[in-house]
């Protein structure tokens, strides 16, 4: 099995992400580590200790990260994912406790112990890679695939016009990230967005009679909700898509090679991933951008998640 190591900040969509991994044959998720992002720290740690549970994988150890963007304080998705970041419902503690060592040395530590093998993926700010990779830069060069959620590649974004709310959260630790992996595939927010789920199909998923969906129903109802409201029939989740490429690259149908950047100033553009579509600049292709993916594909990986 491919060894699988989660940065995460859970949020909704990150923890059908992380339902999905678990659910994967092909994959061993060998450790989560946390992040601040939709919501603060002490809530992302909880709700990915929750996550094993009902995934019955209390095996996997969670580790917590930095509970701020390197330089400048950020706002998180509430709005979005519920006070809590599970939908605000209210769900039992979990006994177990998150682990001493911080997110940024146990990424090291797991980067020795599968060198060459790991496939990390990262669904909430970079902080914690950030970290890790300023500790040690020679970290990519024992990660096998580093796959990002994040972006807003054609300028589409979701927490600014310009930006993409995991880039924008952290836009230093996005440039150390993007400017020190050689090789990052990249599912933005405009990939997510061509790939909604029909909110009536996931309804229906999320009817069936087991655990992981009626736990996932109940945590999502809010966002689904205010999804509905605000962006109409279809359902974005960013997190599940990229997750779902990273398991089966495979399923990417269209992926561009780019150098991409991250813009670090601008009254209106900070956070922003800028492309050199044209390769104006003499970067190297430092990306892979997932531009297309197989519908039919990412929703069966949806419904295995769910335990369909
Ligand atoms: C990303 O931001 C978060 O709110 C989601 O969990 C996802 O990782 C989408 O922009
Ligand atoms: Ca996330």
């Amino acid at each position: 099995k491919i060894p699988l190591l989660i940065d995460t900040d859970p949020g909704v969509d990150d923890a059908l992400a992380l339902l999905m991994a678990f659910a994967d044959a092909q994959h061993e998720v060998v450790a989560l580590t946390v992040a601040a992002g939709n919501v603060g720290l002490e809530y992302t740690v909880r709700n990915a200790l929750k996550l094993c549970e009902v995934a019955g994988r209390e095996d996997v150890p969670v580790f917590a990260g930095t509970a701020d963007p390197l330089v400048y304080p950020a706002e998180d998705a509430a709005h979005v994912h519920g006070r809590d970041g599970f939908g605000d419902v209210d769900l039992p503690l979990t006994a177990r406790k998150v682990e001493a060592e911080h997110a940024a040395l146990a990424i090291l530590r797991l980067s020795h112990q599968y060198a060459g093998e790991l496939l990390l993926v990262a669904l909430g700010p970079l902080t914690n890679i950030a970290l890790a990779l300023k500790l040690d830069p020679s970290l990519p060069q024992r990660v096998k695939r580093f796959v990002v959620m994040g972006g807003a590649i054609t300028g589409h974004g979701n927490i600014t016009p310009a930006a993409e709310f995991n880039i924008a959260f952290d836009p230093e630790a996005a440039h150390i990230v993007f400017s020190t992996f050689p090789f990052i595939e990249v599912a933005d927010w405009e990939a997510t967005i061509a790939h909604g789920l029909m909110h009536r199909d996931v309804e229906q998923w999320l009817a069936a009679d087991t655990a992981k969906a009626r736990f996932y129903e109940l945590i999502s109802r809010k966002t689904r909700l205010w999804s509905e409201d605000s962006r109409g029939e279809r359902w974005y989740a960013a997190d599940a898509l990229a997750m779902a490429w990273a398991l089966q690259p495979e399923g990417g149908k269209v992926v561009e090679q780019r150098p991409l950047s991250i813009e670090l100033t601008g009254s209106r553009s900070r956070g922003a991933t800028i492309v050199d579509w044209n390769r104006q600049t003499g970067a190297p292709d430092n990306t892979a951008l997932l531009i297309g993916y197989d519908q039919a594909r990412f929703e069966a990986q949806v419904q295995r998640a769910l335990g369909l």
